[in-house]
């Protein structure tokens, strides 16, 4: 979950107030299925400075990302169809394609993303319908992966015929000045990538606000099961975040978020070195909310996490973010909630449970 403290709580009670008293017949009434039409019209706009060539016509928005995962299923997938996934993935992404009754098949990564080798593997002993991607700054593993490999990936998908879901929610949180987080979908020439992206994690997940952009024909489909699915996103919800994008706010509220989360990355990764160096390795968290640490090979971080709560500290064991069972070793670490005293002392506390 992303820190409250960065959620502009005052401008977005003060623009709920004003949309409600000024714009009712639009903020609290049923809107259209694509979303309200400014809000779209940002999006795009959003989209294209990050390399995507999109209209307001290639935008839907969607109740978070969340449902984009779960209209996608629902649209594109027959019970036994095959989804390649990364190892790990985001759970929320594998529980909508599993609620489907599709096949999930693992994909390995390293530090750069995905392996092509294991992709390719993949691609020829089963037939592919849908890679799950998150490219920047995974969920859970905090990793971005580098554009070689998007390249790869894209013409994996190319040779192999398959579609792809691109899920950008973390790409903006970016904590260096070198990596390059251009989506797969500023190449996608074949109209085979569909791009997620969400306000959830620069502004507030409360506002469920998301979107899809796709190939016109695969959008109308999608456009069709939202309609069956909630008629429309929450329009007071969508009415702000159109309010607050439009007064030109998004950008430096951007700013402030990643300024907040920079330094609280530079804490966890800090106290990690202290006392976990030799011990384990992590993910480097150049951008997003997580870093994923990987133990000694006997480590169960599933049996372990009781004891943990009992020293006051708590983490995500890794394994079910594997869909394969492997990952036992893992854990996910977030740098996002916590105070900076509570995090070095966590981080202590974990140290104490795994080398007492
Ligand atoms: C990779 C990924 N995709 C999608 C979501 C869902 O986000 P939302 O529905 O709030 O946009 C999350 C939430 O944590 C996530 O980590």
């Amino acid at each position: 979950m992303p820190n409250p403290e960065t959620f502009p709580a005052e401008r977005i009670a003060s623009i709920a107030g004003q949309v409600i008293r000024e714009r009712r017949a639009v903020a609290l009434q049923y809107g259209p299925t694509r979303g309200l039409p400014r809000l779209c019209a940002f999006i795009a706009e959003l989209c294209r400075t990050r390399g995507i060539a999109c209209s307001v016509d290639d935008v839907l928005t969607t109740t978070g990302s969340q449902q984009a995962l779960d209209l996608i299923a629902h649209t594109l997938l027959d019970p036994g169809d095959v989804v390649a996934v990364e190892l790990p993935t985001y759970i929320g992404g594998s529980s909508s394609f599993f609620a489907r009754s599709a096949t999930l098949v693992g994909v390995q990564q390293d530090d750069d993303g995905i392996v092509p080798e294991s992709l390719r593997e993949v691609a020829s002993r089963t037939r592919i319908k849908l890679l799950y991607t998150i490219p920047n700054f995974q969920n859970p593993s905090g990793r971005l992966m580098t554009q070689q490999r998007r390249d790869a990936v894209l013409a994996i998908a190319e040779e192999h015929d398959f579609l792809i879901i691109e899920d950008d929610p973390y790409g903006e949180l970016v904590y260096v000045d070198e990596a390059d987080t251009t989506p797969m979908k500023s190449r996608d020439a074949h109209e085979r990538v569909l791009y997620l992206g969400s306000f959830s994690k620069v502004l507030a997940p409360g506002l469920r606000c998301g979107w899809i952009i796709a190939a016109k024909p695969l959008l109308e489909r999608i456009e069709i099961a939202k309609q069956a699915a909630d008629l429309c996103s929450g329009m007071l919800d969508q009415s702000i975040v159109d309010e607050f994008c439009a007064g030109g706010e998004l950008a430096p509220q951007i700013e402030k978020v990643r300024a907040f989360y920079r330094g609280k990355r530079g804490v966890l990764l800090e106290s990690l070195h202290q006392h976990f160096t030799g011990r384990a390795h992590w993910t480097s968290a150049d951008g997003g909310l997580f870093t994923f640490v990987t133990l000694n090979e006997d480590v169960d971080t599933a049996k372990r996490v009781e004891d943990a709560v009992a020293s006051g500290v708590a983490y995500i064991p890794g394994g079910p973010f594997f869909v394969d069972g492997s990952g036992r070793n893992t854990m996910r670490l977030t740098f996002a909630k916590e105070t900076d005293d509570r995090m070095r002392e966590g981080v202590a506390r974990l140290a104490g449970v795994f080398y007492p």
